[in-house]
């Protein structure tokens, strides 16, 4: 099989953004060894890789694209729909693609209307409410503290210690900051304190959510205020604990909200699920990632460890389970999933 690796290299310079760009623009996109990781586990299974980059490249290619499937991490560069544009292409032209289709990349993408189908489907998620004009706002909806997250952005993009906030004050000078800074919304979140958990589910009908990931900031997993700022993302004091550090009954628990987030959002393949715990232990779920990183830094190394596999296996359980969706040994047009 020929497989088109489609990827957002970190150092790559893009057009469509300005100049004046926070210090995080660039944060969600790959470093080299992440593309060469994926790359190398499809190739260990005997497939062909050819390398196609980024938007603009494929779509310069896409009339001479030879492949039989796209193995797409690229997080596209623009609004809220931008890891929709290569999924989006490739559905245009028919060529199968593995992990999340353009609607649900899109969705989960704008963290608030993912929490509306949430919201929706009975799954719990933090209460919130959306600030477009921070000189407007005379009081808060919600009780302090709260957390000022940017509407669509991932990677921690623009959070700091000041993202939490306890009076009307501070939230209408960081959601002022956010919103002329990342040119978008400011989502404010009741901010749950607490425990910290991630959830990584692979497969369709059903998709299985893989253990528990704990995590750990300086030491702690009992996290309190702590919580993962951008610039904690490579920092020391970040840790996954795989196995996390909850009962059995608690591990279910998330583990189950997990896939019922998956399958709310009707997410493909893979993908990651993030939680809060309060301290009466009710869980929250914080966002979908449909396009997790892959990087041998982040969380799907801890798992793999957890299931005494490789890094590499896991890539290419993603990729078997894509292969098995899309019918491909069948040669039949990739259907969407089933509900
Ligand atoms: N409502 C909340 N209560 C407590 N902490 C929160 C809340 N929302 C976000 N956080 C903290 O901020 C971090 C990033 O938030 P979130 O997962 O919503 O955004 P993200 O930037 O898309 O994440 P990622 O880095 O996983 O791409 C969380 O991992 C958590 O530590
Ligand atoms: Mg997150």
């Amino acid at each position: 099989m020929i497989v088109g690796l489609t990827y957002d290299l970190r150092p790559e310079p893009v057009s469509g953004t300005g100049h004046d760009d926070p210090p995080d623009a660039y944060a969600e996109f790959d470093a080299p060894g992440t593309v060469e990781a994926v790359a190398g586990a499809i190739r260990a299974v005997g497939h062909e890789v050819v390398p196609l980059g980024n938007f603009p490249k494929v779509l310069a290619a896409l009339d001479t694209l030879r492949v039989d499937l796209v193995f797409n991490i690229a997080e596209g560069v623009g609004g809220r729909s931008r890891e929709s544009q290569i999924p989006m292409l490739l559905e245009a032209r028919g060529i199968p693609c593995v992990g999340a289709d353009a609607l649900s990349l899109g969705i989960s993408l704008d963290k608030v209307v993912a929490k509306q189908v949430f919201m929706a489907d009975g799954i719990p998620t933090p209460r919130f409410f959306v600030v477009r004009d921070a000189a407007a706002l005379t009081a808060s909806p919600l009780p302090f503290p709260l957390i000022v997250k940017p509407r669509h952005e991932g990677s921690s993009k623009s959070l700091s210690d000041k993202s939490l906030v306890r009076s009307l004050g501070a939230l209408k000078a960081q959601a002022e900051w956010l919103i002329r800074t990342y040119r978008q919304p400011a989502l404010v979140e009741q901010f749950i304190a607490g425990t910290e958990f991630t959830v990584a589910v692979i497969g369709n009908d059903p998709p299985e959510a893989l253990p528990v990931v704990q995590v750990e900031i300086d030491g702690r997993t009992d996290l309190g205020d702590l919580f993962y700022t951008f610039s904690r993302i490579n920092a020391p004091g970040l840790t996954y604990r795989c196995p996390a550090k909850i009962s059995p009954a608690a591990e279910a628990e998330l583990r189950r909200l997990a896939v019922r987030a998956y399958e709310a959002i009707e997410c493909r393949d893979f993908g990651r699920v993030d939680f809060r715990v309060d301290g009466q232990g009710r869980p929250y779920v914080l966002e979908i990632n449909p396009l997790p990183s892959l990087s041998t830094e982040d969380v799907f190394t801890p798992i793999a460890e957890r299931l005494g596999v490789s890094h590499q296996a896991m890539i290419q359980r993603i990729l078997n389970v894509a292969i098995a969706r899309c019918h491909l040994n069948l040669k039949d047009p990739c259907p969407t999933p089933s509900r």
